[in-house]
């Protein structure tokens, strides 16, 4: 049937930068990067994307979208989205009882075999702070030997993570839970330009060996068979059934009665059952 008349208007543009304009990106988090966020950690990410598209001269996320995360779905724009919407909270030391147990355990194995390297692998390394503060007890414990007798592997999802991590500059602020015998030890402060910044020592920074893993990815390139693996307030971002994955995967990574070390804060219904719970944040692998 004919109709008479002009053509009906064509469907409005969402409005630049609006909650409609926003939602092919949460579609594009969800199932391409398998990240869902929780409203407010939603509204943080469309402040923080706004603000670097708007550095580039985008006009929408409209725009974003169709020009870069749909031409190449695992190129600059997912890992920008990557990088904004995860959080990288951590410290030096963060939960140090960790600290203590790691290095009484690493005593223990390298008395039993001295001659055998101790790995162990910091997976969500954010800016690195966990995996130089594993070096630093560690070479306290075993003096210029260290070397030799341990590797520690770093990894996180976020490239823009691993680069801080890898230049090791760190602000007054991130060193102020050190001791000042620690600061002097470990760290150079910065001059000129770097004035007021700290930067950890080589000897520390050549014990980190970084690795950029998605840690929901099928393979890991790291050593298996490791007797410690922490894995801290990584798993706050996986679903439930994504988490119980990836602590049979992380169980599989360990040695017989390998551990694996987790964030104190991290609720965990449910462990394989060949990892036994020792206190909320310690797991044993059975064998
Ligand atoms: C809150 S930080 C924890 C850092 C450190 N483990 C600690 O406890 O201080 C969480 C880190 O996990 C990383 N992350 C989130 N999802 C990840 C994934 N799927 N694979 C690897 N790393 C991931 C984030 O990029 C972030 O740097």
């Amino acid at each position: 049937m004919a109709t008479s008349g002009s053509l009906p208007p064509p469907p409005a543009e969402p409005e630049p930068w609006s909650e409609k304009d926003f939602t092919p990106i949460t579609v594009f988090l969800r199932h391409q990067i398998g990240i869902t966020l929780e409203s407010h950690r939603m509204g943080l990410l469309q402040a923080r994307l706004r603000s670097r598209l708007q550095a580039k001269s985008y006009r929408s996320f409209t725009q974003f979208h169709e020009q870069v995360l749909r031409v190449d779905p695992n190129g600059w724009g997912a890992q920008l989205l990557i990088d904004l919407s995860t959080v990288n909270h951590t410290s030096f030391f963060r939960e140090p009882a960790h600290f203590t147990f790691m290095t009484e355990r690493v005593a223990t194995w390298l008395k039993e075999s001295p001659s055998q390297p101790v790995r162990i692998w910091s997976a969500g390394c954010s800016s690195g702070q966990e995996p130089y503060s594993m070096a630093m007890v560690l070479l306290e414990l075993l003096g210029p030997t260290v070397a030799q007798k341990v590797e520690i592997w770093a990894s996180d999802l976020s490239l823009e993570m691993l680069k801080a991590a890898a230049g090791a500059i760190y602000t007054t602020r991130d060193v102020q839970g050190i001791s000042p015998p620690r600061l002097r030890r470990f760290f150079l402060l910065g001059r000129g330009p770097r004035e007021g910044s700290f930067r950890v020592v080589p000897e520390i920074r050549d014990m980190v060996r970084f690795r950029h893993i998605d840690l929901r990815n099928p393979v890991w390139p790291v050593p298996g068979d490791l007797p410690m693996i922490f894995c801290r307030n990584v798993s706050i971002y996986f679903s439930d059934e994504e988490r119980l994955t990836l602590l049979h995967r992380l169980t599989q990574q360990l040695r017989p009665g390998g551990w694996l070390v987790m964030g104190n804060g991290e609720i965990l219904p449910e462990v394989p059952a060949n990892l036994r719970k020792h206190s909320p944040s310690l797991f044993q692998k059975e064998g």
